[in-house]
C-alpha cells in the first residue's frame, strides 16, 4: 500500500443498516453495493451474515455480483474486498466465511470488547480471557481468509497497555488490519490522534498491520477524529454514507473523502474514491434507508452550496472562490437541468439516467419510462432531481405485497373520507372506504382495513423534489408494527428484540396523498417482506430437520 493512500472501508451496509428503521431487502443492499463499488471505496463492509439467514444471503450476493469482477464504472482496476462481521465466535465466524466466499478478495471482520466496563459487565471475562478468545479466533478465522481484521471493541475507553496486548495477541494470530472503534464516540481528537501515535510505538509487530479507525459520532467528532487518526498514521478509516449508523451514527463517508481531497495540501494523503458520484450515494442511501439528509449537512445537504446571504451571493458573483471552497460539481451536485420534456423517447430517457449513474434495463426500465411518460403529461419540464426520484421511487421499493390501484379522497371542513382500491397478495383487488382526521388519516385507515398489518405511524415526512406548483411530492414514513390485536399500541413481540423494529417507506407522485399512500404501503410491505421471510427461513429450516 501507499503510505499517501488510506483506504476507505464503508459500513453503510452494516453498521449504518443497524440505525433505527434503516433495513434495507436484499434488492437495497445490491443496489448500494454496487454504487459504493462505483464510488471507488476499498471495502465493503457488506453485512453481518450470522444476524439471520437473510443477512448471509445478502452479504452473498454482494459478494458473488460486486466481489468478483467489480461494476462498470468503478475507478480502479480491482474489484472492492467484500467483508462480514463475525463476533468472536466460530459460529459467526463460519457464517461470515461462508458469506465472503465467492468474492476475489474477501475479509472477515471479528470482534470483542476489551474496556473494563464491557469486561465486567457485558462479558463477565478477565484480561487472559479476553486475550486467550482473541487468539483463538483470529487464528480460526486466518483458516478461512488471509485477509481477517480485528477490532477491539470500546477501544477508546480501553486502558492502553491491555489495548497493546489485545492487538499484539492479534497480530500474532494473523490480522492484517487492526481497527481502532471509538464505539461510544467519547474521544476528542488530540486523544484520539494521540492514542494512535502511541499504539504505533508501542505495539510489537504493528507494522505489518494496516491501522484503521471507526469513529462514532455522539459528540459530532466522528470525522474530527477520523482525520486525527489519519494524520497519526492510520491508513483506513470506517466510513458510512451520510454518517448513518448506531445512535448518532458513523464518520460521515462524503466528509471524510472531501476533507481529504479539499485539504490535500495539510493532509497528503489520497483516497480513490471518485468524489463526483457522492452526492447520487449519498440520495440513493437516504432513499433506500429512509434517513433524510438534513438540508445543512455538509458536503451532500440540499443547502451545502446555497448561498442566500446578500453579501455571500455578490461575493459568489465576483468570485466563486470567496465563499465556496470546492465546486459543486466537484461532488457530483451540478446544475439543475431540464433535461427531458413529454417527446422525450427511451433511448434519451435510458441515456439520460446513466449520466446519471443508473444502469436501468429490461422490466425495471419499462416501468420507469411509463411513469415517466405519465409525469411528463402532468409537467412540463422534467429535471434530473425528478428523474432520480422517479426511478429510485420505481425501483427500489420492497416486494410489493399489496399495491395500490385506485384512490380518491374527499376533504375540507366537513369529514374527510377516502376510498382505497389495492391488488392484494392474491392478485385480486380489494376496496374499502374510512373517515379520518384528514385526507392522509382516512387513506391510512382504509388501507389498514384491507391489509390488517396494525402499525404506529411514527413520523411522516413531505417535501417537494423541485421548485413549482407542479412539483413531485416525496413523502416519507417510519412505522412500528403493533402486536397482531390491532387494539393494543404494544409493540409486536416478534419484533422487540430485532433491530428491525421500525420500518421506513417512500413514495413520489405529483399528489401528495397518492404518494403518502405509496409511502405506507412501502413502510408495510417491508413489514411483510420481513415476516414472510421468516416464515420461508423456518419452513426450510423444519424441512431440513
Ligand atoms: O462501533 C463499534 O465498535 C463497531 C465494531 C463492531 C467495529 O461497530
Ligand atoms: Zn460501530
Amino acid at each position: 500500500m501507499q503510505p499517501d493512500h488510506v483506504r476507505i472501508f464503508d459500513t453503510t451496509l452494516r453498521d449504518g443498516e443497524q440505525s433505527p428503521g434503516a433495513t434495507m431487502t436484499s434488492a437495497e443492499k445490491l443496489e448500494v453495493a454496487k454504487t459504493l463499488s462505483r464510488l471507488g471505496v476499498d471495502v465493503i463492509e457488506a453485512g453481518f451474515a450470522a444476524a439471520s439467514p437473510d443477512d448471509l444471503r445478502a452479504v452473498k450476493t454482494i459478494a458473488e455480483a460486486v466481489g468478483v469482477t467489480g461494476v462498470e464504472g468503478r475507478p480502479a482496476p480491482e474489484p472492492p474486498t467484500i467483508c462480514s462481521l463475525a463476533r468472536a465466535s466460530k459460529q459467526d465466524i463460519d457464517k461470515a466465511a461462508e458469506a465472503v466466499s465467492p468474492a476475489k478478495h474477501a475479509r472477515i471482520h471479528t470482534f470483542i470488547a476489551t474496556s473494563p466496563i464491557h469486561r465486567e459487565h457485558k462479558l463477565r471475562m478477565t484480561k487472559d480471557q479476553v486475550l486467550e478468545k482473541i487468539t483463538e479466533m483470529v487464528t480460526y478465522a486466518r483458516g478461512f481468509c488471509e485477509d481477517v481484521e480485528f477490532s477491539p471493541e470500546d477501544a477508546g475507553r480501553t486502558e492502553m497497555e491491555f489495548l497493546y496486548d489485545a492487538l499484539q495477541a492479534a497480530i500474532e494470530a494473523g490480522a492484517s488490519t487492526l481497527n481502532i472503534p471509538d464505539t461510544v464516540g467519547y474521544m476528542m481528537p488530540g486523544e484520539f490522534g494521540e492514542r494512535i501515535a502511541m499504539l504505533r510505538e508501542n505495539v510489537p509487530g504493528i507494522e505489518r498491520a494496516v491501522i484503521s479507525v471507526h469513529c462514532h459520532d455522539d459528540l459530532g467528532l466522528a470525522v474530527a477524529n477520523s482525520l486525527a487518526a489519519v494524520v497519526n498514521g492510520a491508513r483506513q478509516v470506517e466510513v458510512a454514507v451520510n454518517g448513518i449508523g448506531e445512535r448518532a451514527g458513523n464518520a460521515s463517508l462524503e466528509e471524510v473523502v472531501m476533507a481529504l481531497h479539499v485539504r490535500h495540501d495539510l493532509y497528503g494523503i489520497r483516497s480513490q474514491v471518485d468524489t463526483t458520484q457522492l452526492t447520487r450515494a449519498s440520495r440513493l442511501v437516504s432513499k433506500v434507508t429512509g434517513m433524510v439528509v438534513q438540508p445543512n449537512k455538509a458536503v451532500v445537504g440540499a443547502n451545502a452550496f446555497a448561498h442566500e446571504a446578500g453579501i455571500h451571493q455578490d461575493g459568489m458573483l465576483k468570485h466563486e472562490e470567496t465563499y465556496e471552497i470546492m465546486r459543486p460539481e466537484m461532488v457530483g451536485a451540478g446544475k439543475t437541468q431540464l433535461v427531458l420534456g413529454k417527446h422525450s423517447g427511451r433511448h434519451a430517457f435510458a441515456n439520460r439516467l446513466g449520466e446519471l449513474g443508473y444502469a436501468v434495463s429490461g422490466d425495471g426500465l419499462d416501468k420507469a419510462f411509463a411513469r415517466f411518460k405519465k409525469l411528463a403529461d402532468k409537467k412540463k419540464s422534467i429535471t434530473d432531481a425528478d428523474l432520480v426520484a422517479l426511478v429510485s421511487d420505481e425501483l427500489y421499493q420492497p416486494t410489493e405485497y399489496w399495491r395500490l390501484d385506485a384512490l380518491q379522497v374527499g376533504c375540507g371542513t366537513g369529514m374527510p373520507t377516502a376510498t382505497v382500491r389495492l391488488i392484494g397478495p392474491d392478485g385480486n383487488t380489494h376496496t374499502a372506504a374510512e373517515v379520518g382526521t384528514g385526507p392522509v388519516d382516512a387513506v391510512y385507515k382504509a388501507i389498514q382495513e384491507l391489509v390488517h398489518v396494525p402499525c404506529s405511524l411514527l413520523e411522516y415526512t413531505v417535501q417537494s423534489v423541485t421548485e413549482g406548483i407542479d412539483a413531485l411530492g416525496e413523502v416519507s414514513v417510519r412505522v412500528a408494527p403493533h402486536d397482531d390485536d390491532a387494539s393494543t399500541d404494544k409493540l409486536n413481540p416478534q419484533y422487540e428484540h430485532s433491530r428491525a423494529r421500525v420500518f421506513h417507506g417512500h413514495g413520489a407522485n405529483t399528489d401528495v396523498i397518492v404518494a403518502s399512500a405509496k409511502a405506507y404501503l412501502a413502510a408495510i410491505n417491508r413489514i411483510l417482506a420481513l415476516t414472510e421471510g421468516k416464515k420461508a427461513d423456518s419452513q426450510a429450516a423444519g424441512s431440513a430437520a
